[in-house]
């Protein structure tokens, strides 16, 4: 589908360069171009568009107030920042007001490909009140710093044990949490680890990076949490569970990290709702305890949406990688789950399901159509539901 992309700067040639790169992209993008902040909130105004891609400084309204006053004028649109100034990206991290951020000159296809994710996911979660409620600046925190900080680290081609280690020893809280997830019977360790050197040792750098990720965004939300009967514990015994099995189930060993990560991170739109919806909670843990419906249709009828894209909508906002982002939006639908080999999305997919069937009160099922589509035969289904009973012990 084509995507309608406002494209603001008050620079007329930075707009022609942009204008010329984008000629790639028609198939995707439909760009329009806006040299001041008023023209584009008079664009937006006469009709939609999917994404607004913005300088921060311009003259007369500069871009942070632009994206300020789109957020809460026109929450479907999603908001692109774009700045040579790299103080902004600081004040983003506080003033959550864009989806993304990038520092210029940026590349085109990096810009597309933002716009392409967000206003995706922006789709997925539908209800435009609650993008509203969830892109908000007051409902959501910003991306951890620990989260950030080991983002850089692990772009090094050669990311440092050590370096890894003292960015998680500075939140002895954080290390502590890491340490009680690592020990969860789903990794099969059998020793007590308790250190992150250990940890590493045993579940290689990149896990133990994934397990930090997962820790620091659930603490991140869940210290705004006010309502009772919020287990966080069960839900992280749970996701531990899935993305140990969604990693064992990918085709491509290459993706087997993103996947366990996404695994980890799937019901985390589960804090999001307890936090930004308290009494929808209430009501939808109401209904959950008076019936044996799924829940995420119960958050559909109270919520209008689900946690997963919720939690999509907030990984995204972190820049999380895009595999991260859909497989969690696509946890519950594996109808949407795209794709010719079994990745992220439908390894986490299948192993939402795989736990479910263990569950008295199992409400989310295989989804037979996704298994012929990959394959599978009922002796590789056999083999992983035994490998799920291992997972579960
Ligand atoms: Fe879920």
């Amino acid at each position: 589908m084509l995507r309608r992309v406002l494209f603001v700067d008050d620079e007329p040639r930075v707009l022609n360069a942009f204008r010329n790169e984008l000629e790639e992209y028609t198939a995707v993008i439909r760009p329009s171009f806006c040299e001041s902040a008023t023209s584009a909130l008079e664009r937006l105004g006469s009709s939609p568009y999917d994404a607004i891609v913005s300088d921060m400084k311009m003259p007369g309204m500069p871009g942070n107030e632009l994206l300020h006053r789109v957020q809460s004028l026109f929450p479907r649109t999603a908001r692109i920042a774009l700045s040579g100034h790299p103080e902004y990206e600081r004040w983003l991290r506080t003033n959550p007001v864009a989806h993304h951020y990038l520092l210029k000159p940026a590349q085109m296809d990096k810009v597309v490909e933002l716009v392409m994710r967000t206003t995706r996911v922006q789709q997925i979660v539908g209800d435009a009140e609650v993008v509203r409620t969830v892109g908000g600046t007051a409902s959501l925190p910003p991306a951890p710093q620990v989260l950030v900080r080991l983002r850089e680290e692990f772009a090094r081609p050669d990311p440092r044990l050590r370096v890894v280690t003292d960015i998680i020893g500075e939140d002895p809280a954080l290390g502590a949490k890491l340490l009680h997830m690592v020990n969860a019977a789903a990794f099969g360790l059998t020793q007590r680890v308790t250190t992150v050197e250990r940890a590493t040792a045993l579940l290689g750098l990149d896990a133990v990076h994934q397990l930090t990720v997962s820790v620091a965004a659930f603490d991140a939300i869940a210290k705004h949490l006010s309502v009772q009967g919020f287990n966080m514990d069960k839900i992280a015994r749970h996701s531990a569970q899935v993305a140990e099995l969604a990693r064992r189930l990918v085709d491509d060993p290459s993706v087997a990290e993103t996947t366990f990560l996404a695994g980890l991170l799937h019901e985390i739109g589960q804090i999001v709702i307890a936090v930004s919806f308290p009494s929808e909670f209430v009501e939808i843990q109401r209904r959950a305890a008076a019936s044996n419906r799924a829940r995420y249709a119960l958050e559909m009828e109270v919520l209008g949406t689900t946690h997963a894209a919720i939690g999509a909508l907030l990984l995204d906002s972190w820049d999380l990688p895009g595999e991260v982002v859909e497989a969690v939006a696509h946890h519950h639908s594996p109808r949407d789950v795209v794709g010719s080999r079994l990745n992220p999305s439908a390894a986490v997919c299948l192993a939402t399901a795989l736990v479910a069937e263990g569950s008295p009160r199992a409400s989310t099922h295989i989804d037979r159509p996704l298994l012929r589509r990959y394959g599978i035969t009922y002796e590789r289904l056999k083999e992983w539901r035994a490998a799920t009973k291992g997972v579960l012990a």
